[in-house]
């Protein structure tokens, strides 16, 4: 999952979730008119952050700064994105930030980067210390989302079960969650929020054909299948994806495909 080349190939559900997202919460997000500095948790390839996250900030903004653990994406982010007022760092969320970045800014923000992170209270410390006294985060992230269910089924197969292991590693925290909005709003409130709002968003997405699909797998396969193998590994995804009826055919179109899950979105401040 940090080849940027293919995560900018296969990221329409993503691309179309942040637009969304940031054009419904626009009213609660009340982005800061002048000078604001504005943090993108897991910027990835950069696209998002610039194409997207930046036509929704007032234009008189301070800097945005776009974080990611990938070396590679930092850097190919950097390459294709960066600017004097764009720049991309390395940074753990999960672990203590640097203190010069503690307090500095206005808008944290974050899109489908956070159901990665296995310690949850952790990261969402750092995102509190690293808001101003002021400040405010717009996250969002998987919930339930099936396919988590088709790592976990694949795993179990012989001949993947060397590459899909540590399959719990890459599954939302979220995925069989009770009442994520419950779980996640008490630890906001533990840690310190305020005006904290937590929703789990019904949502789905329409893949015209089975190959993008297939671009959208690839785009976040975060398990280092050898590439001799990867064709298979595809094959067998839409197989079980096929088996399981996570997608429904839609517009009886045999081709096309919708495939629904939960999408959680918090907007709280310091
Ligand atoms: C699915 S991509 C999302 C990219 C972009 N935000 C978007 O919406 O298109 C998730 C990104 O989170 C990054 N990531 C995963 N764990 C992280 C962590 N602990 N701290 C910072 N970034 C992380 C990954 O390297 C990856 O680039």
């Amino acid at each position: 999952m940090d080849n940027a080349e293919l995560y900018e190939k296969g990221n329409n559900m993503q691309k179309r979730d942040a637009l969304e997202s940031l054009q419904d919460y626009a009213d609660k997000i009340k982005w800061k008119q002048y000078g604001a500095r504005i943090l993108d948790i897991g910027s990835g390839d950069g696209t998002v952050t610039t194409r997207i996250l930046k036509e929704y900030t007032p234009q008189n903004y301070k800097i945005i700064v776009g974080c990611d653990v990938s070396e590679k994406m930092v850097q190919f982010a950097n390459d294709n994105h960066g600017n004097e007022r764009t720049r991309f760092i390395l940074l753990n969320i999960e672990n203590y930030p640097p203190k010069e970045l503690m307090g500095s800014f206005d808008h944290v923000v974050s899109f489908y980067t956070l159901h990665w992170i296995k310690n949850q209270k952790s990261a969402f410390m750092n995102i509190f210390d690293l808001m101003t006294e002021d400040g405010s985060c717009f996250l969002i992230f998987c919930g339930r989302n099936p396919i988590f269910d088709v790592y976990r089924t694949l795993s179990k197969r012989s001949i993947w079960r060397p590459w899909l292991e540590n399959v719990d590693r890459f599954i939302s925290p979220y995925h069989d969650s009770e009442d994520p909005e419950k779980e996640i709003t008490q630890m906001l409130d533990n840690i310190g929020f305020r005006d904290i709002y937590v929703t789990c968003k019904k949502k789905h997405f329409v893949f015209d054909s089975a190959d993008a699909i297939k671009s959208a797998v690839k785009a976040v396969n975060p398990f280092s299948i050898p590439s001799e193998l990867y064709n298979d590994f595809l094959e067998d995804y839409l197989e079980v994806v096929r088996r399981m009826r996570i997608m429904d055919e839609a517009n009886n179109n045999q081709s096309t495909v919708k495939y629904e899950y939960d999408l959680i979105i918090v907007h709280a401040s310091k």
